[in-house]
């Protein structure tokens, strides 16, 4: 039987006694970690979310009674304890903050009993994640994703501190809305009130905020939930949280400076690293020709190199076909892996392919000069000669090769890159390597839908210089946009606001869309720019992927109390689920069996829902 909390009163955290304590009479409580019954002695490890403590019973300080209880405690069994905190009489132990002491108990209450868990309780588990998550509330109470958890509440802190003294503004925008424009399928909800009708949850609140600049708030944020229906990997969740923020009268480099200053406080709250400003810049263009990536992980080199010029006119027809569709040859020079076994090399085409490539050439220079390659035997001495030069390839050294349209080379080379990064150990996981890339450009070709579609959003402002281009050729304009980037991942991202209802229209014309759609889609915002706009601009953080690279968990699910796996269900609630007919019939739904869903209607939706 449970006993109860009356007249006890908790002391202390288990984690927070040490030997400055020595002598003082102690309350703790928490779940038990171990018990060893060792005759006349019982020792019990206490456990809380500060930390592990060791509790000594022995008959002549708690009597026979509590003695007895303290012999009956077993894993996981919720106890309080009041004792005296001593010295170890035992060794000490260095592996426990709480090492130097323990607690010699005088009276013990069981406050719970527990069923023996389905898997340890432990550090670093080794038990398969599904089972973990289908019992998430024991898997929380493992002391590193109790860490984890911990530090994201810290940083979150840290935000709302931050973002309070430079005169920000805390304030929510609605769960139950209107489509927003992120690029995702959205949530929908339907309506009972209005049959037939759907809000959709907020894939961000980015018209919330630009009307509340129109307002006047002129610098809001908002840790916002954030909902996206699309494949989830290990950086994403069908519902996230964002730091988002707006700010009005200001420029991107305001908007930049500011999180600057926000990023360095964040670290140094949080983790105590000293983040050097300013942060590094690479415009968009650069990240992808250098790192194959606008996201490129900067900590370590094998850098591409474009030899197109110098396969212009070479006898190896992938290249040159390649070059003739308007395409590039690009390649990358592994240092020192010219005798790379076939077999690995063979994976690497392998990966290659799985990142859309149709082959990876690859030339090695071996110790004696001479060449092994997969197209020697289409080239000349000469073009070789001049190819290994342009690599910068030297003996000993492993050329690959990728030849096809740019955004396929960048794909593959940008994904062999980081490939090789980590079987080769190059990446430094200490560093922490902060990157604004900048410049991104305003639009994207969509194939399937045979126009431009916005790369951001479609109220970002163009590059002032590039504004003549709308109507002429606006593939070539860049935006501006910014994204930040830690260590090879999409931190956050934002954009200079378009503020002039003459560019705007200019831009919905640009992507396609007649002025009756985007009033449909946008008209509030439009209307509310004709009251008054001031020219603003924003950004907005993953806090999940933040908190993932800050704590260097290697998914996000370790960082969020309750995430979802990968077909966006929950293991532990089993959500989704099926509901009451009474519900769906106060909503006017049927369930329609669900037919085979025509692969290109799928794709075309996909994309037509980026603006
Ligand atoms: P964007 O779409 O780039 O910009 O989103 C901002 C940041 O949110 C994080 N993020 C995600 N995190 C986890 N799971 C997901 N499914 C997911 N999707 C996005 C990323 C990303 O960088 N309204 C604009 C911001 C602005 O312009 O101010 C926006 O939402 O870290
Ligand atoms: P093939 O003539 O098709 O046998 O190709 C000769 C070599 O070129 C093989 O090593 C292929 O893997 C490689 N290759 C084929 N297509 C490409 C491509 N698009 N880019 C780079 N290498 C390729």
């Amino acid at each position: 039987m449970a006993e109860s909390m009356k007249g006890l009163k908790r002391t202390h955290r288990c984690g927070e006694l040490s030997a400055a304590n020595v002598g003082e009479t102690v309350t703790v409580m928490g779940w038990v970690a171990k018990q060893r019954n060792k005759g006349g002695i019982i020792f019990v490890d206490l456990r809380d979310r500060s930390g592990i403590l060791q509790i000594i019973f022995e008959e002549g300080d708690v009597g026979e009674e509590g003695f007895a209880k303290a012999g009956r405690l077993r894993s996981e069994y919720v106890a309080a304890v009041t004792g005296r905190v001593e010295r170890r009489a035992g060794a000490v132990n260095e592996n426990l903050a709480t090492g130097e002491i323990e607690v010699r108990a005088q009276s013990v209450r069981i406050l719970s009993e527990a069923l023996t868990p389905p898997f340890p309780i432990e550090e670093d588990s080794k038990t398969k994640e599904e089972l973990r998550l289908k019992y998430r509330y024991l898997d929380l109470r493992r002391p590193d994703l109790q860490k984890k958890i911990m530090l994201r509440s810290r940083i979150t802190m840290a935000i709302r501190e931050f973002m309070t003294k430079e005169g920000f503004l805390e304030i929510e925008t609605p769960m139950l809305t209107k489509s927003t424009p992120e690029g995702a399928r959205d949530y929908l909800v339907p309506s009972r009130v209005h049959p037939g009708m759907f809000y959709a949850l907020p894939q961000s609140p980015q018209i919330f905020k630009q009307l509340l600049m129109c307002s006047g708030y002129d610098r809001y944020f908002q840790i916002a939930r954030c909902f996206r229906d699309e494949d989830l990997r290990a950086d994403r969740q069908p519902e996230f949280t964002q730091v988002d923020m707006e700010l009005s009268f200001v420029d991107q480099e305001d908007v930049m400076e500011v999180n600057e200053r926000l990023i360095k406080y964040i670290c140094r709250e949080a983790i105590g690293l000293d983040v050097q400003l300013p942060l590094r810049r690479m415009p968009w263009i650069e990240a992808m020709n250098r790192f194959g990536s606008d996201k490129p992980d900067t900590r370590f080199g094998l850098e591409l190199k474009d030899v197109s010029e110098v396969v212009k006119g070479c006898g190896f027809g992938v290249f040159t076909s390649a070059l003739e569709a308007g395409g590039s040859v690009r390649g990358i020079n592994v240092k020192g892996q010219a005798g790379m076994p076939r077999k690995k090399i063979d994976s690497l085409v392998e990966y290659a392919r799985g990142c859309g490539a149709k082959g990876l050439a690859y030339l090695s220079i071996q110790p004696d000069g001479s060449y092994k390659s997969s197209f020697a035997k289409f080239m000349t001495e000469e073009e070789l000669n001049a190819l290994a030069a342009a690599m910068e390839g030297e003996k000993g050294d492993l050329l690959l090769f990728a030849a096809d349209k740019n955004t396929i080379v960048y794909n593959v080379l940008g994904g062999l890159r980081l490939e090789l990064g980590k079987q080769l150990g190059l990446i430094d996981e200490k560093r922490f390597d902060f990157l604004w890339v900048t410049e991104f450009p305003l639009f994207e070709w969509s194939e399937e839908e045979n126009r431009y579609v916005a790369m951001h959003h479609p109220f970002t402002m163009p590059v002032e210089e590039d504004l003549d281009l709308l109507e002429t050729d606006p593939g070539k304009m860049r935006a501006k946009a910014y994204d930040i980037v830690l260590n090879g991942t999409e931190l956050g991202g934002g954009s200079v606001r378009i503020s002039d209802e003459n560019i705007q229209e200019r831009m919905f014309t640009a992507l396609g869309f007649s002025k009756e759609s985007a009033h449909e889609r946008f008209g509030f915002l439009l209307d509310a720019f004709k009251y008054g706009v001031p020219p603003h601009a924003g950004l907005a953080y993953g806090l999940d992927r933040l908190v993932m690279l800050l704590t260097g968990a290697e998914s996000i699910r370790e960082v969020i109390a309750f995430p979802k796996v990968k077909d966006a269900s929950c293991l532990m609630t089993e959500a989704p689920n099926v509901v009451d007919e009474k519900q769906l019939e106060e909503l006017g739904i049927a369930i329609v069996a669900k037919k085979e869903a025509a692969p290109a209607g799928d794709a075309a939706e996909q994309t037509s829902a980026q603006e």
